[in-house]
């Protein structure tokens, strides 16, 4: 028996040396397939028209030091490499699919992430543009300053603090209709909840364009958050709602999945079946860990 073998004992007491206590799976109710690889090679081995829901980040090619990856291409390459993965993604994509790219910018490439979406406009119809707002600051009307969020400080006389990022939601046609509502706020004018026919007497609207969803306040970014560019689980949580499929009935792939949070929001929502790669063998161990998933057989290696 390996130490890791499920069927090993579960409580801390009866555990032998050499024997680590067992995982319990912390979302039951989704099936979780994570990938040590190339997403390019693992989305061929996937059918055409088998994904609901792609919500994903990729490398954004600006140096970042990743375990596995090396983030700085030849521009010409890594465009060329954006329109690779993304055309398996959307040969997977069904035609009433959503596909959430979520991708930022640095002030040494400013261009990037419009240079990614026109890369992709033969690919994909954009029907929407998002902007994750990570961090904000508003003045409320009895003219109090409220800031809120976490945000990367820049040390520039010329660049402003970087507090955004774009999601880029791109469909097949443009037509995927969307539950607005799922993922929308409160109205903050109760009267309108009368006025409007379309709100049908709920105190719900769409949330629009503009997303604050800011970043858990961490103590220790080794423990807590191992990995040097994620995306919060809300922010896939967001797309899911607003994708509005039943969860239960919901495909949902992410190809650089990193420490897994897309797949923490799929098994927090239900959502049926979730498919994750990545090359870091390190990043999935964690992904694996904080699901409950025990640690795979000798797989891809
Ligand atoms: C921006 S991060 C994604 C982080 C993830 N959203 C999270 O919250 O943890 C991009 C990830 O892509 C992975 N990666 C790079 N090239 C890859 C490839 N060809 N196939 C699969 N994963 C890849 C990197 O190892 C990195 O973890």
């Amino acid at each position: 028996m390996k130490p890791t073998d499920t069927s090993a004992p579960a409580s801390g007491e009866d555990l032998l040396p050499g024997f680590a206590k067992a995982r319990e799976p912390k979302y039951p109710g989704t099936r979780f397939e994570i990938h040590h690889g190339d997403c390019v090679a693992g989305m061929r081995a996937l059918p055409a028209d088998s994904v609901d829901l792609v919500v994903t980040s990729p490398p954004y090619n600006l140096g970042i030091d990743y375990g596995t990856y090396r983030d700085k291409l030849d521009s010409q390459a890594y465009l060329e490499w954006s329109r690779e993965w993304a055309s398996e993604a959307r040969r997977v994509l069904r035609e009433d699919g959503s596909f959430f790219l979520n991708i930022g910018a640095a002030p040494a490439d400013p261009w990037l992430p419009h240079e990614v979406i026109l890369a992709l406009r033969d690919l994909f119809v954009l029907q929407n543009t998002i902007h994750w707002i990570k961090s904000i600051t508003v003045e409320t009307r009895a003219g109090e300053t409220v800031s809120a969020g976490h945000f990367k400080p820049i040390n520039s006389k010329r660049f402003v603090n970087d507090c955004h990022e774009f999601v880029f939601h791109l469909t097949r046609t443009g037509r995927v209709p969307l539950d607005r509502r799922a993922a929308g706020v409160p109205y903050a004018d109760k009267s309108n909840i009368a006025r409007w026919k379309h709100t049908g007497g709920r105190d719900t609207r769409c949330r629009g364009n503009t997303w604050f969803i800011p970043y858990e306040t961490i103590l220790s970014r080794d423990k807590e958050r191992p990995h040097p560019a994620t995306f919060p689980a809300k922010l896939a949580t967001q797309c899911l709602l607003l994708h509005g499929k039943a969860p239960a009935d919901t495909v949902m792939l992410d190809p650089f999945l990193g420490i897994g949070h897309a797949a923490i929001a799929a098994g927090e929502a239900g959502v049926g079946r979730f498919i994750g790669y990545d090359i870091d063998p390190g990043y999935l161990a964690t992904a694996r860990e904080r699901l409950g998933l025990p640690e795979p057989e000798k797989e891809n290696e």
